[in-house]
């Protein structure tokens, strides 16, 4: 019996990174899993993985999160292989760095409706099959960027800091309903998006050894925080921001030496 077993869970941006991990560790602990990326090829790879372990735990869909049309289509298709949805991660999104002067409204808007407007329509087409099930999990991932601000994140952090709010506002409204909302603010992770960030090994060697634990997270370790969440484990958790960040948010940054 896995953690997730008989669970439904739509997991987005499932093709790399954060939200593959979570696709293959919620199947491996149970669950059936609708994955499903802007990029088909990559998550149709995963999925392929998947279903190599456990024919038929999961399915692949091509969905760029910011259309409410793909919303749709995604939950429709999910909810005729699997049954109703118990589980959503709100995982995609984009970084898009850009100097304040360089925000125009085009950048604003993009990063807004591929990092929050995806996630709020998202919980919107899911919620009427959670209240048909009598439960729910939903696990919105926003950004450590929403607790220790970043230069160049401008519209990032904006659209993080509305899901974490939106987060909270939706645990109030759906908890009647048994649908537990949680938001993820993860640090450092090494995935793609962090190489965007820091394009050259200098780069990523000297983040890596700023963080307390002296390393970056991986992968791996957001997503057993995901399974936690989604899992009936977390029952009597909602509204709740979790910090998944190796230590950075509560480090002074500055060790004196002490000499006794
Ligand atoms: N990596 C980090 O350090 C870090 C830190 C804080 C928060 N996050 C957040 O974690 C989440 C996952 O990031 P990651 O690091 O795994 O990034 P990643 O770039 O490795 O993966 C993102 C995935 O989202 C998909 N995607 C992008 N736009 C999409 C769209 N419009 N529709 C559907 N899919 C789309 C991409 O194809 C890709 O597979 C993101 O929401 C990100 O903002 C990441």
């Amino acid at each position: 019996m896995g953690r997730v077993s008989n669970k439904v869970a739509i997991v987005t941006g499932a093709g790399t990174g954060q939200g593959e991990a979570e696709a293959r560790l919620l199947a491996a602990e149970g669950a059936s899993v609708i994955a499903t990326d802007i990029n088909l090829d990559a998550v149709s790879r995963v999925v392929n993985d998947i279903n190599a372990q456990r024919p038929g735990a999961a399915l692949a869909l091509k969905h760029d999160v910011s259309s409410g049309e793909d919303w749709a289509s995604v939950v429709a298709q999910g909810v005729e292989k699997f049954g109703p949805i118990t589980i959503l991660v709100n995982n995609a999104g984009i970084l898009a760095p850009a100097s304040y002067d360089k925000v125009t409204y085009a950048h604003w808007q993009r990063t807004m409706d591929v990092n929050a407007w995806s996630q709020f329509v998202g919980m919107q087409t899911v919620i009427p099959h959670m209240k048909e099930a009598g439960v729910g999990s939903i696990v919105n991932i926003a950004s450590l960027a929403v607790v220790n601000a970043c230069g160049r994140f401008t519209a990032y952090t904006a659209s993080k800091g509305a899901v974490d709010a939106v987060s909270r506002a939706a645990a109030i409204e759906l908890a009647p309903f048994n649908i537990r909302v949680n938001s993820v603010d993860p640090g450092v992770i090494h995935t793609a998006m962090v190489d965007e960030a820091f394009p050259d090994k200098a780069s990523i060697d000297a983040a890596a050894a700023a963080q307390p634990l002296r390393r970056m997270g991986r992968p791996i370790d957001v997503a057993y925080l995901v399974l936690y969440l989604a899992s009936d484990e977390a029952w009597f958790t909602t509204g709740t921001s979790q910090v998944i960040d190796g230590g950075l948010s509560v480090s002074g940054g500055v060790t004196p030496v002490m000499e006794r």
